[in-house]
């Protein structure tokens, strides 16, 4: 099957594959489901410039019409998390006395700003996370009419993301949810999403942690190329203070809830509004444990419970600095070389948001130069980490100012390991 297709698509041989004709049978065959696979099939086996001019000729063009973003109503500072945490370390250490446990030590901002760069985050729920005899948010479950938090989230970001694209949600035939984690199994509460928005067509859930944005706009672009969905609506509600310990020092501060929505249509639909084309995206996984969390439907069968420490976020912070760093600075400059953009020419690099430094380091190595603060924007002083988010976040209030024409990255990394850029350009 896959032979007789790339037959079909690529059939002449390599001298007469740039010939008008050789073109028309690719253009004919564009909507193909298959088509990645030939692109892929051919680059071994024909000259690099060919197959590129082809792939470009042939791939249909999506691009990026809106975004929108849901911030919760509280926001926790350093210092109201630290007095927090410092009350309840005072408590546990005074039952501590006495015993062969070890004292706990205090939280301080200054360290939080220096080894992270976070300054705050927004939360679903203040009042129970800063409750030294709780640490923890307090979301009541909802009833089984009512919506869930996840989708009440999900249906604000995708209505601010509509009215930047200025369409309505009936305009949607598909709905990918990309996050880290859901607050239930099934059904999916993409589609629940899709059904709250009144939108046809399909939806699903999917989750590669951090980086789930950027695996779901390739999604939503395969779908789109394949001529199965013409307008993508993808989603990242982010709860992460759910799967937060904040009885962890190390990693008390990390997190903050969030939700992001990017709309994708095709070239025919996108035609006369200020879009960015998706010039390519690129995906890579790399198994780690470093980044994990262990919670899953055979909880009950394993004697566990749900605060276990091993059932919530927890993470080797030092080697997932230096393990990720050097894969995402090699693959947004291995993936800009293969679509043979000179660094020079990237106006931004909208990077996944977790620590300020290892921002630093991979722009820096990407750029080869220090960067400038409007090259690589920030908002994990305020967001702190929003897990799939992040990224998103900041290519949402810092892309306006680019003129037409002007080229960026949209990066995510995080747990797997996994890393997702997306080359895009400002129509
Ligand atoms: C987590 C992270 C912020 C920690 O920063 P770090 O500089 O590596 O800090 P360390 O854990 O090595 O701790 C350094 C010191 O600060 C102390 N410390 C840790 N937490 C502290 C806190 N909340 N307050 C004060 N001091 C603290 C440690 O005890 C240690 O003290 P020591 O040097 O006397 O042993 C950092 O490693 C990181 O961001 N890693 C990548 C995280 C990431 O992106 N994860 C992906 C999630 S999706």
């Amino acid at each position: 099957m896959f032979s007789r297709f790339a037959a079909n698509v690529w059939g002449p041989p390599a001298p007469r594959i740039g010939e008008p004709a050789g073109f028309r049978t690719i253009q004919a065959a564009q909507n193909h489901a298959c088509l990645r696979f030939a692109t892929i099939w051919v680059r071994d086996s024909f000259p690099r410039a060919t197959v590129s001019l082809l792939a470009s000729r042939s791939m249909t063009r999506v691009f990026i019409t809106g975004t929108g973003l849901f911030t919760p109503p509280h926001s926790i500072s350093n210092e109201e998390l630290v007095t927090a945490f410092n009350a309840y370390v005072a408590k546990e250490n005074e039952r501590r006395e006495g015993t062969d446990e070890e004292p706990l030590a205090g939280s301080s901002p200054e360290f939080i700003v220096k080894a992270s760069g976070i300054r705050s985050r927004f939360v679903m729920n203040k009042s129970g996370i800063l409750d030294p005899e709780r640490m923890a948010p307090s979301l009541p479950q909802r009833a089984q009419g009512e919506p869930s938090l996840q989708c009440e989230m999900a249906v604000a970001a995708a209505r601010d993301a509509l009215e930047d694209a200025k369409l309505d949600a009936s305009d949607i035939d598909c709905v990918i949810m990309a996050c880290s984690n859901y607050q239930r199994a099934y059904p999916a509460i993409a589609i629940e999403v899709q059904h709250a928005l009144g939108i046809n067509g399909f939806a699903y859930d999917m989750n590669v942690a951090c980086s789930s944005a950027t695996f779901g706009i390739q999604n939503a672009v395969a779908s789109i190329a394949a001529g199965n969905a013409r307008r993508v609506l993808m989603v990242n509600p982010e709860i992460c203070s759910g799967h937060l310990d904040f009885r962890d020092r190390d990693c008390h501060f990390i997190f903050g809830d969030v939700c992001t929505a990017v709309i994708l249509e095709s070239e025919d639909d996108a035609r006369g509004k200020v879009a960015w084309e998706i010039l390519d995206s690129k995906l890579r996984t790399v198994f780690s444990s470093n980044v994990r969390n262990d919670a899953g439907f055979l909880d009950r069968h394993d004697g566990s419970t749900p605060s276990d420490r091993n059932k919530l976020f927890h993470q080797e912070g030092r080697k997932v600095f230096k393990e990720v760093c050097p894969l995402v600075a090699a693959q947004i400059t291995e993936h800009l070389a293969a679509k043979e953009i000179a660094v020079q020419d990237v106006s931004r690099l909208w990077l996944h948001q977790a620590n300020l430094t290892m921002n630093a380091y991979i722009s820096k190595r990407v750029l080869g130069r220090e960067p400038s603060t409007e090259e690589v924007p920030v908002v994990l002083d305020e967001y702190a980490n929003t897990s799939s988010a992040g990224s998103v976040i900041a290519f949402h209030k810092h892309r306006r100012d680019l003129q037409e024409g002007a080229i960026g990255v949209l990066c995510s990394f995080g747990a797997g390991y996994s890393v997702g850029s997306v080359i895009l350009r400002r129509t």
